[in-house]
């Protein structure tokens, strides 16, 4: 014990042993410095789709392909809308394209902010259903209401079209008072029966490359 070398301080009668790092704890020092360079090159060299958040989005679209493989091109027409507002699960997809793209101007249950209230009976630009996914696509107002056509996919503007349509009559608090006029009411929903486990676009799924 005592052959440990001691180094020269000494305070209050309390000395310190001298002794070295332990090997493996130096080694392990050396290696990370030498690993770290091409760490960074790998993650941080400006190569694209290797950061988390790349990885991430690109499982994310993924994920969304293959959710809209199951429906197909979806076309921004009535019927479509009307079979959509339908099935509550893709509403949902519908809701979360709403959220994160028009919250800031209609507000979060679309009771209007800067643009109008979407939850009463009165519109500007709508007077049939299909209107709510062409208004969505092209934008109204000379872009006061953004165009959304090169932003979103066709798909998203039909889910987020039939969930704002049934938003109608929601009538949420604290909403801007109504513009434009009444309209009539939406056509009757069209309800489909639930397709068998080997419906078609299932197989196509797992067919999918
Ligand atoms: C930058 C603000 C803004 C954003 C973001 C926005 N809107 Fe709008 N929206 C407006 C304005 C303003 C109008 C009214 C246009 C007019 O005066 O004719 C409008 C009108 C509409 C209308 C027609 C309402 C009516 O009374 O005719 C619908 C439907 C609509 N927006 C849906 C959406 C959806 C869905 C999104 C998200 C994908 C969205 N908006 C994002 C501002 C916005």
């Amino acid at each position: 014990m005592s052959e440990t070398p001691k180094t020269e301080h000494v305070y209050d009668g309390i000395e310190e042993y001298d002794n070295p790092l332990p090997g493996w704890w130096k080694w392990l020092f050396i290696v990370s410095i030498i690993f770290c360079p091409f760490y960074w090159m790998f993650y941080h060299g400006g190569a694209s789709g290797r950061s988390v958040e790349d990885i991430y989005n690109v499982a994310l679209a993924e994920n969304t392909r293959l959710q809209f493989a199951e429906i197909g091109e979806l076309k921004l027409d009535e019927p479509t809308i009307l079979r959509f507002m339908a099935k509550p699960s893709w509403l949902k997809v519908g809701e979360s394209v709403f959220r994160s793209n028009c919250v800031s101007c209609h507000g979060r249950a679309g009771e209007g902010k800067v643009g109008p209230n979407l939850t009463d009976d009165e519109y500007k630009n709508v007077t049939h259903l299909a209107d709510i996914a062409s208004v969505i696509n092209n934008g109204a107002g000379n872009g006061a209401m953004p165009k959304w056509s090169n932003r979103l996919v066709v798909n998203e503007i039909v889910l987020v079209a039939a969930y704002v349509a049934t938003l109608r009559g929601t009538h949420a608090e604290g909403g801007r008072p109504p513009e434009g006029r009444a309209i009539a009411p939406w056509p009757d929903p069209i309800a489909e029966p639930e397709l068998p486990p080997e419906d078609p676009p299932k197989n196509q799924l797992t067919e999918s490359p």
